[in-house]
């Protein structure tokens, strides 16, 4: 037999002798420190409860999914995996990283006990903590796949109501839902709100002969669901001219992100409240819309093309 053996078993005689009984002694160390775990657990769960997401939506192309900090780095590490490899790495690597722990007391036989006396076992566990640090690290940092969304509470709440009315059974939204009305994320955000309103109050009295039911809404809930009808527009792109433009024309007086003049409205977050129509139409004379307007008319100054620009560009400012 091994001297070391020898040893140990010397030494575990002799704390055995003078060492204290498992019970009550350790046993009493061991209830106090789960206590004190399930304490703070139970502080934790109290003051600081996970909170749950709103239900899953396949119509919310803003969805970001993303794993707890812990998961992170196997979120990561399958990123390094095309489509049909994802199982090597989800079950095939970690399995094997499991199966390595558990073979360590039998591949790692040295009598030594101090890490620094096992290189190649210390080397290999901190490897493992590093590259674990590294794939969380990079899943922390890695860039959403989804635009973020400010939320709109109206715009929330009109779209529980959506589920809750079960309009679904009549309309489409991304794909899902009847087809004895029209498909709404194509159609809906084009109406102005008053159209909507119209609509939603009494469907006859703008499409007559409509095949949808008069439904008795609330006003507080019309105003949410044209609130989430308008948040579908199909945004309509504006091109690359259309920053110069507002640069050119308006930044005098108008702020956008940092930038601008201070004599008009600050445009930052303006597509959160005016839709691309009511912008065209201010910019094309703002009088029309305000009768004592200190901006400019910009019709005749800019052509039709390149206010429509200006006007996607801006409505799709703080969205
Ligand atoms: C029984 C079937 C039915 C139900 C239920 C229904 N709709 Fe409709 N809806 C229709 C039909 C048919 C039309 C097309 C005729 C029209 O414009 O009124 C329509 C039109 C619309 C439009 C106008 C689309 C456009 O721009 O032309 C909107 C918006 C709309 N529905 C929203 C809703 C919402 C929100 C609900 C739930 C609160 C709902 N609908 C429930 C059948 C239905
Ligand atoms: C000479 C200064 C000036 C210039 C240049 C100017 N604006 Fe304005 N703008 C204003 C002022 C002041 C207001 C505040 C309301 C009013 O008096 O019309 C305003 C209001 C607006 C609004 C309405 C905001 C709201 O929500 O009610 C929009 C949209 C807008 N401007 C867009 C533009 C665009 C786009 C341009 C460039 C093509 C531009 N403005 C150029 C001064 C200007």
């Amino acid at each position: 037999m091994n001297p070391w053996h020898e040893d140990y078993k010397r030494r575990y005689a002799q704390l055995k002798e003078n060492g204290k009984s498992f019970f009550p002694h350790t046993v009493f160390k061991d209830v106090c420190v789960a206590l004190l775990v399930l304490t703070v657990l139970f502080a934790l769960a109290y003051y600081r409860p996970a909170e749950l997401e709103p239900l899953a939506d396949p119509t919310d192309t803003h969805y970001n999914p993303r794993p707890e900090w812990y998961f992170l780095f196997l979120f990561q590490a399958l990123k390094f995996f095309p489509g049909n490899l994802e199982a090597v790495a989800a079950i095939l690597l970690p399995g094997l990283g499991v199966l390595l722990l558990m073979g360590v007391p039998f591949l790692d036989r040295g009598p030594k006990r101090h890490p620094f006396d096992r290189p190649l076992w210390t080397g290999l566990g901190l490897a493992g903590i590093a590259g674990f640090a590294a794939l969380t690290w990079a899943g922390v940092r890695s860039p959403l796949t989804n635009p973020t969304e400010e939320a709109d509470p109206q715009v929330a709440a009109g779209r529980r109501l959506y589920d809750q009315m079960s309009c679904a059974y009549c309309h489409k939204i991304g794909g899902k839902g009847g087809a004895v009305g029209p498909a709404l994320d194509k159609v809906a955000g084009d109406e102005t709100e008053e159209w909507l309103t119209r609509h939603f109050k009494d469907p006859q009295s703008v499409t007559p002969g409509s095949a949808m039911p008069k439904m008795n809404l609330l006003d507080d809930e019309v105003k949410i669901l044209v609130a989430y009808m308008k948040s579908m527009h199909a945004e309509e792109p504006f091109t690359k001219a259309a920053p110069k433009i507002f640069a050119d024309n308006c930044a005098a007086c108008h702020k956008l992100g940092k930038e601008g003049g201070e004599a008009g409205p600050d445009l930052s977050f303006i597509g959160t409240a005016r839709d691309k129509a009511f912008i065209k139409k201010y910019v094309e004379d703002p009088s029309t819309s305000k009768p004592d307007s200190a901006m400019p008319a910009f019709k005749g100054q800019l052509t039709d093309v390149q206010i429509e620009d200006v006007a996607r560009y801006l409505s799709s400012q703080g969205r």
